[in-house]
């Protein structure tokens, strides 16, 4: 076995929570009467949540004040708050946990790299988190995707060399992160959106991890 440690990104990856993320910041968007499109969301895959409010204010071409900026970034994780509180088991992406046993069964050390600070809660509600060695989310980092400062974390934390790490992946920012990071990246979904990883597939179903992990 030549890798060691699988590291996840959570959202898109284990879990679709990108519908509710695009759901709140329409909500938002609203307040400064601005429509947020589907296309513009995928953008924002993997985008820290302050990140996220800069760039759809940028689009609004919005100038908005400190006080409403902190406001609003209260108000956008409330929301999206409610609309994940009935999260459950079968929102786990198809294949994942199949997948997830496969790797544990081989011995792989398997850890979260999410940008998310509201990782956790996610991990709960959908019964996931006793599949973790270790978490990494976005209370625990100062920089964001692209930077690999969550993944290199995750490494550190599970005492594995980043070379010996694969990281799955479903944002350009996590693949160029991973990349950032000396590691394999495995991107989830469209090759022609993924171009800078080792390997795409388009869902965990019927995957060999086995097979998967040979470079
Ligand atoms: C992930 C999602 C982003 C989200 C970010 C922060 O990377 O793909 O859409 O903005 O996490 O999530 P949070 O739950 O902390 O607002
Ligand atoms: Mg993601």
């Amino acid at each position: 076995m030549t890798y060691k440690a699988c590291l996840f990104d959570l959202d898109g990856v284990l879990v679709d929570t990108a519908i509710y993320h695009f759901q709140a910041w329409k909500n938002l968007g609203s307040k400064f009467g601005y429509v947020l499109t589907e296309e513009q969301n995928e953008q924002l895959k993997g985008v820290s949540r302050v990140e996220s409010l800069n760039r759809i204010l940028a689009w609004a071409n919005y100038s908005a004040t400190e006080e409403q900026i902190s406001a609003w970034l209260i108000e956008k994780n409330e929301n999206y708050l409610e609309l994940i509180s009935t999260m459950n088991p079968s929102e786990i992406l198809p294949g994942v946990v199949d997948f997830l046993g496969q790797l544990k069964k081989a011995g792989y050390k398997i850890a979260l790299g999410s940008a998310s600070k509201n990782a956790e809660i996610i991990l709960a509600k959908t019964g996931l988190t006793e599949w973790f060695d270790l978490i990494v989310d976005g209370n625990m980092v100062t920089k964001s995707k692209p930077d690999p400062e969550v993944f290199l974390k995750g490494a550190m934390g599970l005492g594995v060399e980043p070379a010996a790490c694969v990281v799955f992946e479903d944002a350009q920012a996590g693949i160029e992160a991973a990349k950032a990071g000396d590691m394999r990246a495995i991107g989830i979904g469209e090759a022609e959106m993924l171009g800078q990883a080792d390997k795409v597939i388009p869902t965990f179903v019927g995957v060999q991890a086995s097979e998967l992990l040979q470079f």
